[in-house]
């Protein structure tokens, strides 16, 4: 073991580099502020722990429910066999999570070599584009038998996951017969009711459940992520595991010792500070879709007209996911010397558990000696602090979130944290966290466009943005 690897791999934020001591009083956060902060966030963290106790944050006991792993275990062991390929048809919380998972927890090359995987190639539709679906479908067409589809929607209403979940339907129906459906979909939905569930009884489809009180962002630990994970060899007892050891600092009421709080409470006082942009940028590809799943988890629950007391307030911060190092030669050049309205989290990993060792140089070039025989690992990382030391000259904040190693259990770690830190920070901006009530005039719109019925005057509201007007037409 390395010497700093403590015996469980954890996740830790170093925020040392947001404070006015590196970055100076004009930008960073002065002890003083630091102090106001710990005493406005500590009667929260008190607050939060209330609420999850009396059952309003039921996404906290997610990391405990037995039953669910069981039920997911059990039909994965049972499908799994005759599975090839798992495709997952659903959007926002219902897709990012799954996306999320594997690409931090499974090789890169998973679904192009079978020996690299573990269990079925995993297929995520978060859209509606017909090329890229119509492709999938050219492809998976003479598969089927093979195939496993689960389609997960909360309210089966969604137009996109409806829409792909009939195309798979008929394809399935004429196919395999109406025996066919209940042979390959899953559903994953509201136990209670719902479009899906009716649906799912009808055809008698196998059936996972979306939790009471669980929005689609926060349910990543429910079925509605475990399933896919499962089935694709992921260890979830582990993730879970993660997740419960994280709800145990998080919980801490000591705000110095509660990385979450902490971590809300600095996003929250830079958002104050004409700091509205948030970016996370991991220097890892495997964690790259967790600043996805991340972006929907800070914009979906932040971003609100209005506070808990009904008076308007457009608030928000604005989160932007970047890669390290890849976007060093794309963004970069912004985030030093554009506006200094951002603060910055890195997500860096300390061990990638594969030493890659860079050739030699060639003799005709010496000046990429200093590469030669070095570790990739080793590269990635001191880009990232070569671009946190960049940013710092430029006085710009700058989180890390600091994992010994990517395994089940660091991801578990993280999810928590971040599931949490949006808790405080939604609670510091005194809004509700767990509701999106703008998102529902674009589906509404969506449903009057595409002729549902009741939605006709609706439609006609629309019609003139619906047409192209020439004069504007360039
Ligand atoms: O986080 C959310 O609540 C949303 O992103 C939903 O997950 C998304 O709109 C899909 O909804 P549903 O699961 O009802 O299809």
């Amino acid at each position: 073991m390395k010497k700093d690897t403590p015996a469980k791999p954890q996740v830790r934020l170093y925020y040392k580099n947001v404070i006015a001591e590196v970055i100076g009083e004009e930008n960073g956060i002065t002890p003083a502020q630091l102090k106001a902060l710990a005493e406005k966030t500590s009667p929260l963290i008190r607050q939060l722990n209330k609420e999850r106790k009396s059952g309003k944050t039921p996404y906290r006991d997610l990391p405990y429910n037995n039953k669910t792993v069981e039920q997911v275990k059990a039909l994965a062991g049972k499908l799994k066999g005759r599975c090839e390929n798992l495709v997952v048809l659903g959007i926002g919380g219902s897709a990012l999570g799954n996306i999320a998972l594997q690409t931090a927890l499974n090789p890169y090359m998973y679904n192009l070599d079978d020996k690299q995987r573990t269990g079925p190639r995993l297929f995520v539709f978060d859209n509606v584009d017909p090329a890229q679906f119509g492709s999938f479908l050219d492809w998976v067409g003479d598969k089927l038998d093979a195939t496993i589809f689960n389609v997960i929607s909360k309210s089966g209403q969604t137009a996109e996951t409806a829409a792909q979940f009939m195309i798979i339907r008929q394809l399935l129906l004429d196919k395999f017969g109406k025996a066919g459906l209940k042979k390959h979909i899953v559903a994953t939905t509201d136990p209670k009711h719902g479009t899906l569930l009716k649906i799912a009884r009808d055809a008698d489809l196998p059936c996972l459940e979306v939790p009471d009180g669980v929005g689609g962002r926060f349910s990543v630990l429910s079925a509605v992520g475990l399933f896919s994970a499962a089935m694709c060899g992921i260890d979830i007892d582990r993730l879970l595991a993660g997740a419960a050891d994280m709800d145990k600092t998080v919980s801490a009421e000591d705000f110095c010792k509660n990385p979450a709080a902490i971590n809300a409470a600095i996003n929250f006082h830079f958002y104050n500070r004409g700091k509205k942009i948030s970016v996370m940028m991991p220097y890892s590809y495997a964690l790259k879709d967790l600043a996805d799943w991340y972006r929907q988890l800070w914009a979906e629950s932040l971003g609100k007209a209005k506070d808990l007391a009904g008076s308007e307030v457009h608030i928000g911060p604005t989160p932007v996911k970047a890669l390290g190092a890849t976007d060093q030669h794309s963004q970069v050049q912004l985030y030093r010397e554009g506006p200094n309205d951002k603060i910055f989290t890195f997500l860096q990993v300390r061990d990638f558990g594969k030493g890659l060792k860079i050739g030699p140089a060639p003799d005709c070039a010496a000046e990429l000696k200093y590469l030669a025989n070095a570790d990739l690992g080793a590269l990635l990382n001191s880009e990232k602090t070569a671009t946190e030391y960049a940013l710092l000259q430029n006085k710009r904040p700058c989180l890390t979130v600091i994992f010994d190693k990517i395994d089940a259990y660091t991801v578990g770690q993280f999810i928590y944290l971040y599931e949490v830190t949006t808790s405080f920070a939604g609670a510091l901006f005194g809004i509700n966290t767990y509701d999106q009530p703008a998102v529902e005039l674009g589906k509404e719109a969506t449903f009057a466009l595409m002729g549902k019925d009741g939605y006709q005057k609706l439609a006609k509201e629309i019609q003139p943005f619906a047409e192209i007007d020439e004069k504007f037409l360039a």
